[in-house]
Order: C-alpha cells, then structure tokens, then sequence
C-alpha cells in the first residue's frame, strides 16, 4: 500500500508529520497509501522533532509541502506559521500546515475542528435524536467539552459556531476558565462535572487522552454522570472501544467514535496537501485495518 520506493524522484513532494512522539502514528500510512491510490507524486514520513520553531525555522527545506502537526505541537505551531487561516486563529491551534507554492510562505490549518463537529452532527442525525435538524443538530444544545488543549478549543469552538452552548471541564480549572471566556462558555472542575445535570439530552466531548491505551480502565467521568448525555464523544481512538464510550452506550446515549474524527481531519488535511478529493473508502478500509 505505501509508497513505492524507487519512483521517488527530483519533483516527488515530501510531506512530514511533526510530533513527539511520531512512533506509533497511523498517519504514514494512510497518508501514502491516499497519495498512490489517487496518482500523486508525493512521500510523507514520520519526523520526530524537539523544537519546533527550530526545525521549521532552520531545517525545513523547501522541498517539504507540508506538514501533520500534533502533540505536543497544536498550539505552539500557531506561532510558527508565516500566517494562519481565520478558524485556525480563532481557535488557537493547528494540525495541518501547507507550504504555499505562489510564496513558500508556511500557512496553518485546523481539520480537527471540521473532523470532529461532522463527526458529532452526522452522528446525531444518523440516531432518532434531531433526526429531522434542518440547521445544525448541535443549535441550541448544552454541549459539554472535557480538556482545554487544542483539541478542546477546536471543538468548543466549533461547537459554538453551530450555536451550541458550550460547557468546558477541565483538570486545570484555570485553563477552562480561559477558555470559556474566549468563546463566551461556561468552566467547570471535574469535580463539577460529575454533579452537572441541568438537563436531558446534553451532548458530551472527550478531548483528554484519559483512557487511551495503554490506561484502558480509566474514564474522564463516572457511568453515573453519564446519564443525562444524549450522545457522546470521544476523540481518542486507541482502543478502537473505548471504556467511555462503551458505558455511554450502556446508560442509552448514542456514541460518536474517535476514529470518524480521524478519518475526517486526514481527508481534510488530504485534500490541503493534494487539492484533490479524498479517497475516502480508501482511507476508511486502511484505517479499520490499522
Ligand atoms: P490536545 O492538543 O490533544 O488537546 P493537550 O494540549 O496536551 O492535547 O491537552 C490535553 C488535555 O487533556 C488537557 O485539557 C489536560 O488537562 P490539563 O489542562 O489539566 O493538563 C487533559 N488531560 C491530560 N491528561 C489528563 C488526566 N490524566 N486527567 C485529566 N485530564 C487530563
């Protein structure tokens, strides 16, 4: 399925996911099997880096199209870029970056945000609840973020501009309040999400990496608080089943899976690098066979 090799050449257009650690990214390939599947000339390798305004600053080549941001580079890479595109800005981070051929100016994007937000909604749509929303099934919901990083603010953010009211809990109090100021929610502890039932029918995010593999018994919030969330998300995908989801499945909320979010943010990120559409039964079958 990779990238065949000896077909690299002068012009083959080299793409890098950026990141510490890059090891047991799923990225490479899918990324290279999408390039081959649709023709494009072009490599995306694994580059685990230390400094991040550094490599972009003294290593990036121009030969490198572009770039995979993630952890622990969403944030900081904001301040790395030659310029940012406007949601990208307003969310206050990145996961994609496009060397722009017109200037060889270094552009960021964020495809978390349109990744998870499609993810959710079509979710919803596709259960009984909201079934028939003609604007977005997110409007006027009470949608619940868990974790203030990046991936946080893209969906608090997104799940704003779809006119939800947006709750942030978060370990580091602090963090959440600064969120919810920036996009006009509402901060919470933990603690405090564990009592927050103020209605049927809420709509709760994971963004924290609390049960991802391998601490596969941990959860964000107990199967008690669970109950009054109509639907759930979360974004980590390792364990494809993961203990949260399982349990809001338990309590009868509908559940929206991490991997949709992955899929969607790399055919984004795929169409950025390429400027094609994205081979997404491609990319779908590679990555349930990862
Ligand atoms: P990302 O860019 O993927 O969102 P991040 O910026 O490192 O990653 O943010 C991680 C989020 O997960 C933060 O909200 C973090 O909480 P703090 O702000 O208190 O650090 C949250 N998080 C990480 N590990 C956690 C844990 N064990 N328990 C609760 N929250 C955790």
């Amino acid at each position: 399925n990779v990238y065949n090799i000896r077909k690299i050449r002068a012009d083959t257009k080299v793409y890098g996911l950026i990141g510490k650690p890059v090891g047991q990214s799923k990225r490479p390939i899918l990324h290279n099997a999408a390039f081959k599947s649709v023709g494009f000339n072009a490599v995306y390798v694994p580059l685990l880096v230390d400094d991040l305004a550094n490599f972009l600053s003294a290593y990036c080549s121009p030969d490198f199209a572009g770039f995979s941001c993630t952890l622990p580079y969403k944030e900081t890479a904001v301040t790395c870029c030659d310029e940012i595109d406007p949601i990208a800005k307003s969310i206050g981070a990145i996961n994609t970056i496009i060397r722009r051929p017109a200037d060889g100016k270094l552009v960021g994007y964020n495809t978390d945000y349109i990744g998870a937000i499609s993810a959710i909604e079509d979710g919803i749509r596709a259960g009984s609840w909201a079934k028939d929303a003609v604007v977005s099934p997110l409007a006027g919901k009470l949608f619940v973020v868990i974790g203030a990083g990046g991936a946080g603010k893209a969906l608090a953010y997104g799940a704003t501009e779809k006119g939800a009211r947006v709750a942030i809990a978060n370990r580091t109090y602090e963090r959440a309040r600064e969120l919810a100021n920036l996009i006009g929610g509402h901060a919470l502890t933990l603690a405090e999400l564990e009592r927050f039932h103020p209605k049927e029918g809420m709509i709760l995010a994971n963004t924290t990496s609390v049960g991802m593999r391998p601490n596969v018994n941990d959860t964000p919030v107990s199967k008690q608080a669970l109950r009054s969330y109509a639907v759930v998300f979360d974004a980590v995908y390792t364990p494809k089943v993961i203990r949260l989801l399982r349990e809001a499945k338990e309590s009868g909320a509908a559940v929206v899976s991490g991997v949709e979010m992955f899929i969607r943010q790399a055919m984004r990120q795929f169409e950025l690098f390429t400027g094609l559409a994205a081979p997404e039964g491609l990319m779908r079958n590679i990555t349930s066979s990862l």
